[in-house]
């Protein structure tokens, strides 16, 4: 390995292995076991399946297969694949083929003409993604939250913390899309829908990897198309009752995506189109983000003296008793709580591509067709460039040491031309509510250690995680 670790490890210089916390996630084993562990089980979840030697290369070939499947861990090779060469590594034919049910060749997984014609129709909707604009929208979601949430602490029951999580950033994202809150009746079933889409579209199966080709894509189970079906009619259902209805002079994304039209050539979505790109952005905006939280939160729960610095930093920064956007934005303390998160349980923990050439990477003679994967799991938690990697550790964080880093060596929201459009609102929305909920609640797991990561799609936890919540003293009697 030529990687400097002077150069590179990132990390408080007081922070040793035995003071920091180590979050749930698989201890990784020697690439024969994990091989035989994955034919010989039923457990075929991909972060077991990664040999130690990964977190150690910079590109590793991944088991046997016919097309060939290779990992990149490496800052200058994911440049190659995600900035250089993009054209020539695409969105990769199983992931397309998997999301098709959902948003057909919508901007997420198209490549190529097709996503430049869809990125320059989409550009005058970024502007609700705007964190200024976004704001209001996403105090009201936590409003709505906080009264859930204090409901159920009356009723003193526990809550799935996934599940809280993900109806929140999916109402804020909803609102932002279609200027309306998400309805609770309408938010249960699309949430018990996506949980079996997200189980049963990320089910390994280990003899199609290995022995399919490139470009020869596996027919969907019924599981997937059933419930990729009860999400796509409510998607429908909200576009169909804007273009239906009578009432106009909406400022949202809807309105700018179905208005889209290309000044110079006049071109516009068909409504099907139209709805593909809405549906990206109400999928890709809500699951990453809530994932993430839920880590986050989790953590806290097992880190009571992080959460009562958190504290002090929210009480220090609030204006006239309330989290205002000036407060979020000097909020740093709890930013870095859910970088670190983000570094640890990156939501695409796993970006493939493929590659369309004959072509080397890294020393590797690599075959078109092979699936070519960028790993922000194994790059985040790579030896050579994190100090005490599978650590908890906000402070490298902090400003002083944030520039130590090398480019490419903390990609949670990707690279180049495909980065997320997002982030920002991501990053916002997620300091926000963070800071609301730990200022109001007081957050007790009930099983921690039953908590494991699994990658379905986005990395998650295995099992839903309950929590019991209570209403924090201060907020009983009023004073700080
Ligand atoms: C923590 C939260 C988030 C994470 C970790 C995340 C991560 C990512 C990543 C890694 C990609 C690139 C995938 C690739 O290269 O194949 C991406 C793309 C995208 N994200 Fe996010 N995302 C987050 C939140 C959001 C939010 C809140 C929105 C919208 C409101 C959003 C909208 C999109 C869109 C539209 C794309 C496709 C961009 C394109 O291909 O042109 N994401 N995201």
């Amino acid at each position: 390995m030529e990687w400097g670790r002077s150069s590179l490890a990132v990390g408080s210089p007081v922070s040793e292995p035995g003071n920091l916390y180590r979050p749930p996630a698989p201890t990784p084993i020697g690439a024969v076991p994990a091989l035989l562990r994955s034919i010989f089980t039923l457990d075929r979840d991909l972060l077991k399946l990664i040999p130690d030697t990964a977190y150690h290369t910079k590109v590793e070939r991944f088991g046997l297969s016919r097309r060939g499947i290779v990992l990149i861990a490496d800052p200058a090779l994911v440049r190659q694949v995600m900035v250089d060469e993009v054209d020539a590594f695409p969105k990769n034919d199983l992931m397309v083929n998997a999301l098709a049910p959902l948003i057909n060749d919508g901007l997420f997984v198209s490549s190529h003409e097709v996503w430049r014609r869809q990125r320059n129709l989409v550009e005058p909707a970024f502007s609700h993604i705007r964190v200024q604009t976004a704001f209001e929208k996403m105090q009201q979601a936590v409003d709505t939250c906080e009264d859930r949430l204090t409901a159920n602490v009356r009723r003193g029951e526990p809550f799935n913390l996934d599940r809280m999580l993900a109806q929140l950033t999916a109402d804020i994202v909803f609102r932002t899309i279609f200027s309306k809150s998400l309805e609770d009746n309408k938010a249960a079933q699309f949430f018990d829908a996506w949980a079996t889409f997200q189980r049963s579209v990320s089910e390994i199966r280990l003899s199609q990897l290995i022995l399919r080709r490139a470009w020869d894509t596996p027919p969907q189970s019924t599981a997937v198309a059933t419930s990729a079906a009860v999400i796509r009619q409510h998607i429908d259902q909200m576009v169909a009752e804007r273009t239906s209805g009578t009432a106009t002079g909406f400022n949202d994304i809807c309105e700018d995506i179905l208005t889209a039209k290309d000044p110079d050539s006049g071109d516009r979505f068909g409504l099907d189109e139209a709805a593909d790109q809405i549906a990206v952005f109400f999928i890709a905006g809500h699951e990453t983000t809530a994932s993430v939280l839920t880590w986050c939160f989790f953590i806290l729960s097992q880190q009571p003296d992080h959460v009562a610095e958190l504290r002090r930093e929210i009480e220090d920064l609030k204006q006239d008793g309330a989290v205002t956007f000036e407060t979020v934005k000097r909020l740093s303390k709890t930013r870095n709580a859910f970088l670190e998160a983000l570094r640890l349980y990156p939501p695409l923990g796993f970006i493939p591509r493929v590659s369309l050439n004959d072509t080397e990477l890294g020393g590797l003679r690599i075959q078109r067709g092979t699936m070519v994967i960028v790993s922000p799991y194994i790059l985040h938690r790579h030896h050579a460039l994190w100090r005490n990697p599978d650590r908890f550790d906000p402070t490298r964080f902090e400003r002083d040491t944030e520039n130590r880093f090398t480019s490419g060596a903390f990609i949670p929201f990707g690279l180049g031309p495909r980065v997320c459009v997002g982030s920002s609102f991501a990053m916002m929305e997620a300091t926000l509510i963070l800071a609301r909920l730990i200022d109001r609640f007081e957050f007790t797991s009930v099983a921690p250690d039953r908590v494991q990561p699994v990658c379905q799609l986005s990395i998650r936890p295995a099992e839903d995680i309950q929590m019991a919540a209570s209403i924090r003293t201060k907020d009983l009697t009023g004073t700080p």
